[in-house]
């Protein structure tokens, strides 16, 4: 076997570590334990039980890689951005390796990974639109290679995933919101209740999750005074809700669409992606599909099995890094907020 990288995400709620070929780009191994069921309780992620479950989960899945440790030329690791004490002991074991097999470190950008989640044991394609939807973040940015990176809209507030995750607990259905409010919408109403389109008439090229999370939350609140069919009235909100915050990204993305429809020839790009957690949604698919159609772009999307965080993708981008011969030091930190792309 030639050389691999073993990475490792821990920058939220999964512990995962992968071994990727550094000359095929293939994934020898991959696991993931997400740790959705212990935070389901709190109706969110704890930061202090995620990263007590990491120290615990990570060596459990590290063991099972122990026969090609002696194939490893890099070790990979999410350094930014997340929660801090996740990334910490992520960072740690990262380190740890690195020293006691005396092997480059490469700290890797966690939103650089869910965009080279397109590119699992495969080319990468550049240059390209692309809309990130995850727990934490909603951007659109043009990404034209491994280096550039140029963000054009970010949310104000709340990220598209995590306006699902709000959404869930105050219908009490539990975390992850997304795929809960997903499957409530597919028997509801989508007309039921006529919530507001956020920054529709604003010029403002921006996200915003946070005036349709209050407008669903007075109509729960209403809703306590009636009496009603609550499973009906759950499945209305969530399809109600998801229309809207599906509508209010499509939209936006026209106007990026539209932006790069007026750029120069030469550099228009062909392609366009949704990655992140949140691009799994399957509204969001077929309507960023439709509109693929309507400006003839290329619409790449990730494995459903790996738009979720995961290490694979993480291993991906440090392909790219060790072919570069970009390395980092054992000063390596852990970045919460992001600061480079
Ligand atoms: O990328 P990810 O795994 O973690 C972060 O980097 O944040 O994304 C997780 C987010 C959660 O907020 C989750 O509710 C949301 O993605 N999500 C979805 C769907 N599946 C996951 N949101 C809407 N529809 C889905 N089907
Ligand atoms: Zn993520």
């Amino acid at each position: 076997m030639s050389g691999l990288i073993l990475s490792i995400e821990s920058s939220c709620d999964d512990s995962s570590i992968a071994l990727t070929e550094i000359q095929t780009k293939k994934i020898i191994f991959h696991q993931k334990i997400s740790q959705e069921k212990e935070h389901s309780a709190f109706g969110g992620v704890v930061p202090e039980l995620a990263s007590r479950l990491h120290a615990e989960l990570l060596p459990q899945i590290l063991e099972k890689t122990q026969s090609y440790l002696k194939d490893l030329k890099a070790i990979a690791v999410t350094t930014q951005p997340g929660l801090n004490i996740t990334l910490l002991e992520g960072l740690m074991m990262a380190k740890t390796l690195a020293y006691a097999l005396n092997l480059p470190l490469i700290g890797v950008n966690h939103l650089k990974g869910h965009l080279y989640s397109l590119f699992l044991e495969k080319d990468s394609i550049f240059p390209l639109g692309v809309l990130l939807v995850s727990g934490g973040h909603s951007m659109l940015f043009e990404a034209r290679s491994f280096t550039e990176m140029k963000i054009v809209a970010r949310s104000i507030d709340d990220s598209f995933g995590e306006s699902f995750d709000k959404v869930s607990k105050m219908l009490g259905l539990g975390y992850p919101g997304g795929p809960i409010v997903e499957s409530y919408a597919k028997n509801g109403n989508d007309l039921a209740f006529s919530f507001p389109l956020p920054l529709k008439s604003k010029k403002q090229f921006a996200f915003s999750f946070s005036g349709l999370k209050n407008a669903v939350r007075l109509e729960i609140e209403k809703s306590k005074t009636k009496t009603m069919d609550l499973e009906r009235f759950k499945a209305d909100i969530c399809a109600s809700f998801q229309r809207v915050a599906v509508e209010h990204l499509c939209q936006k993305c026209n106007i990026f669409l539209q932006q790069n429809q007026q750029q120069d020839k030469q550099c228009q790009w062909k392609h366009f992606a949704i990655v992140g957690g949140a691009s799994a949604n399957c509204l969001l698919r077929e309507k960023i599909a439709k509109l693929c159609e309507d400006y003839a772009l290329i619409l790449l999307l990730s494995p459903l099995e790996y738009c979720s965080d995961n290490a694979a993708m993480i291993g991906r981008v440090a392909i790219e890094s060790y072919m570069q011969k970009e390395f980092d030091d054992f000063n390596l930190q852990a970045i919460p907020k992001m600061q480079t792309f």
